[in-house]
């Protein structure tokens, strides 16, 4: 059953545990071959820790600074009929490599949302580290409870303002098709904000530090996505944007509130990366076939794991302070917005079409399938799919 993929679109329906774990330990590889965290923090939460940005902090985080973690994630497991998530067994992969290393390794499989699930965490924090030093805000979702069971907050992929059409790139069928986005409403831009925007990462650290777990000197860190003027209409322009642009405000207001305690709260930009969230956006697919190619090229091309861990590294825990700019943002999208790699791009996206999009002298649409099967455990080698 494992070794074929049953995708629909760009939703893997299954995955191949084997493979989820080479490619846990690929990225584990990934760090160990970076320099090593200097001041790492000892006990992390990670909240989103089974795949994509969550994933690959927290292989930084334990693998190149031997901090203990417990991670919060929403996965399926597997049963006799299905594989279960690939993030269920990242999760498991994990948890089997940081053991080995005498780390304690812990997953929570729930909703981040929950007040139970809080409860639960203090009480791990308690019994297990004391207090954390550090928390990773990394969830991805399309929904979120509203308080006492009162219905759902949706998140939607919108404009504000004008349509706007960007191609979408589905892996099975094999197509690119444009797609047209409206513009969203309010209550739309609302919905989104309150999923994808900083307010569940504020009550987490309200609460956790009502709790008296978080530690003196303690970092929290969100993922946000801006992008250049290519993607600004499916991205920093549309509900998404509006979302970060909230996340951005959380994180001052965080840092403010933790400066008792001696605190930081921060948001890192990151590059664009495949993942089992990005693939939806349209517009998002083509640019990024572009941007892999040149980067490629310029030998700028970092893995996730490499990505995450120089954002810890180099701005989150740099000994001299972490590097920001003057909207103290960590910006570790430096290389795909550099002019001359935007430029490029611009160039290549106007060539790249429904019918020639797989051909690699217009953009690398190999790495990106690739990439997207590998998150699932396809396609990796050295696994013997038979
Ligand atoms: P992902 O889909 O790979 O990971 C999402 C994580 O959230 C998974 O661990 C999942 O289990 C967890 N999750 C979702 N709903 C949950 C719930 N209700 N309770 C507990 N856990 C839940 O997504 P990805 O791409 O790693 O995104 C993470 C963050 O990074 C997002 O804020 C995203 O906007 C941001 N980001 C992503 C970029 C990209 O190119 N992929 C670029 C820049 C920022
Ligand atoms: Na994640």
């Amino acid at each position: 059953m494992n070794k074929i993929k049953i995708v629909k679109g760009v939703v893997a329906a299954n995955c191949h545990p084997e493979g989820c774990k080479a490619i846990v330990q690929q990225q584990i590889n990934d760090v160990k071959n970076s320099s090593p965290i200097k001041n790492a923090p000892k006990n992390v939460l990670v909240l989103g820790g089974s795949s994509g940005l969550g994933l690959a902090s927290r292989i930084s985080l334990a693998f190149g600074g031997g901090a203990n973690t417990l991670n919060v994630s929403y996965e399926r497991p597997s049963t006799e009929k299905d594989s279960g998530t690939a993030g269920f067994h990242n999760n498991l992969a994990f948890q089997k490599f940081a053991k080995e290393e005498g780390l304690i390794a812990e997953d929570f499989i729930g909703d981040a949302f929950n007040a139970d699930m809080r409860e639960k965490v203090i009480n791990f924090i308690r019994d297990n580290f004391g207090q954390i030093d550090c928390l990773v805000y990394s969830l991805a979702t399309g929904v979120r409870p509203k308080p006492n069971g009162d219905g759902k907050w949706k998140s939607v992929l919108k404009t504000t303002g004008t349509p706007f059409t960007g191609n979408f790139i589905s892996f099975e069928p094999e197509a690119m098709v444009p797609v047209t986005l409206e513009p969203a409403t309010d209550e739309e831009i609302e919905g989104t904000v309150k999923v994808m925007g900083g307010e569940d990462w504020h009550e987490w650290i309200d609460v956790l530090k009502t709790a008296g777990v978080l530690a003196p000197g303690f970092k929290t860190i969100a993922y946000s996505y801006i992008g250049s003027d290519i993607t600004y209409p499916v991205y920093f322009g549309g509900t998404l944007g509006k979302a970060k642009e909230h996340l951005h405000a959380t994180a001052d207001t965080l840092d403010s509130k933790l400066s008792d305690i001696n605190g930081h709260a921060y948001v890192a930009v990151c590059k664009a990366i495949v993942s089992k969230a990005s693939v939806f956006i349209p517009g998002l697919s083509t640019y990024v076939l572009a941007l892999i190619k040149e980067l490629k090229a310029r030998g700028e091309d970092e893995t996730t794991a490499q990505h995450m861990h120089r954002i810890i590294n180099e701005f989150l825990y740099n000994p001299n302070g972490t590097p920001t700019d003057e909207q103290r943002l960590i910006r570790a999208d430096n290389f795909e917005l550099n002019p001359e790699v935007q430029n490029k791009i611009k160039e290549m996206i106007k060539q790249i079409t429904p019918t020639n999009y797989k051909d690699p002298n217009v953009g690398d649409y190999e790495s990106y399938r690739k990439e997207f099967y590998q998150i699932n455990g396809f396609e990796v080698d050295g696994v013997d799919y038979n």
